[in-house]
């Protein structure tokens, strides 16, 4: 009997449910996905996001549908059709790489579930390595900075950039997030808050625009954020707005730091030039809809430009945190940071 559980995701005996992040923090409802094209739906719904998370997402529920179907032909179909559920985050990619190099004849014979399992765990010990080399770059007292959802529902452990938070608040050092709403999805306002308030860890809201003057004041000491896809050099996709904090940051002479496990940087991208950006839809910006309700705005008709991430040139990133180290710009320049051995 399979048994999986993070904040985020739980499986019990082949019943798969996620908890649904359109509907938090007013809601925790769970959802249970019957099929890979319903993990599509749910993914594109950004009902799970996060790229470690959609990319562990993907993989059981291709594991649950090797367990339905006879047909080898369906499940690699189903594989192409969750890898392309978004375009940017490439741990998508990875997570259904890794199910379909399992061997063929072992699909429908739990080769799929066990490798769903080992990506779901070895996400967990991920997270924990990534906090080990960040922790470092943190004083007692620091005022951080940071932007989306990094944590525990975006991974399958502790997170990424807001792992290194929480394991900081662990070891009883005194740090303080400040947390950008990140429109037009508030994953900032809505999940970042919500789970630093369930971990007691100091924190405070600010709208995206109110970045700038909160580093003029001199309150933020340093820049932690996440990544959905790091190229070769060291250029990252991230959450739309990222890169204005880096542009900010290297203006108040303030680190920037890019943290994520080693299934975010994707070796066959040379530069961010070659990432894609999934562009959203006009609605997410004429208004918001939510649990808390549905408003719109702005007429209509209106054209949107609504890229749900940017690129942060590697000249504004001071250093990325990885499980397997820290990688400083002279580091990244010299392709370290792509010199992963595989566990
Ligand atoms: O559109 P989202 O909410 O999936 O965007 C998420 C981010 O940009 C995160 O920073 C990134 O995926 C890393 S999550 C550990």
């Amino acid at each position: 009997m399979i048994q999986l559980l993070s904040a985020g995701l739980r499986v019990n005996n082949n019943v798969f449910e996620i908890l649904d992040q359109q509907l938090l923090p007013s809601q925790e409802t769970w959802i249970a996905v019957q099929s890979p094209s319903h993990m599509v739906e749910i993914i594109k719904a950004l009902k799970v996001r996060g790229a470690p998370m959609i990319g562990i997402c993907a993989a059981i529920a291709l594991a649950q549908y090797a367990e339905k179907t006879s047909s080898i032909v369906e499940i690699e179909h189903a594989a192409h059709e969750l890898q392309n559920a978004r375009p940017t985050a490439v741990n998508l990619a990875y997570c259904i790489g890794k199910m379909l190099a399992t061997p063929r004849q072992d699909w429908q014979k739990g080769a799929l579930w066990e490798a769903a399992v080992k990506l779901f765990h070895e996400d967990i010990t991920l997270c924990e390595s990534i906090a080990k080399h960040g922790i470092p770059l943190l004083k007692n007292g620091a005022q951080l900075l940071t932007i989306c959802n990094t944590g525990r529902i975006a991974t399958a452990g502790i997170g990424t950039a807001l792992g290194i938070a929480y394991k900081a608040h662990e070891l009883g050092m005194n740090i303080h997030v400040n947390v950008v709403e990140t429109r037009p999805l508030l994953q900032g306002g809505r999940l970042t808050i919500w789970e630093l308030k369930k971990q007691n860890v100091p924190c405070t809201l600010l709208i995206d625009n109110a970045a700038a003057a909160l580093m003029q004041k001199g309150v933020v000491d340093a820049v932690f954020v996440g990544a959905d896809r790091i190229a070769c050099n060291g250029d990252s996709a991230n959450k739309i707005g990222t890169y204005s904090l880096a542009v900010l940051a290297a203006y108040h002479r303030i680190p920037f730091y890019v943290v994520a496990p080693y299934t975010t940087v994707d070796p066959l991208c040379e530069s961010g030039m070659h990432i894609e950006i999934e562009q959203r839809s006009f609605s997410e910006v004429h208004g918001v809809q939510g649990s808390f309700g549905n408003v719109t705005w702005a007429e209509s008709s209106v054209q949107v430009f609504n890229p749900a991430f940017d690129v942060t040139p590697a000249e504004l990133i001071t250093g990325i945190v990885l499980d397997c180290g820290y990688f400083n710009q002279k580091a990244i320049k010299h392709g370290e940071h792509l010199k992963i051995e595989e566990k």
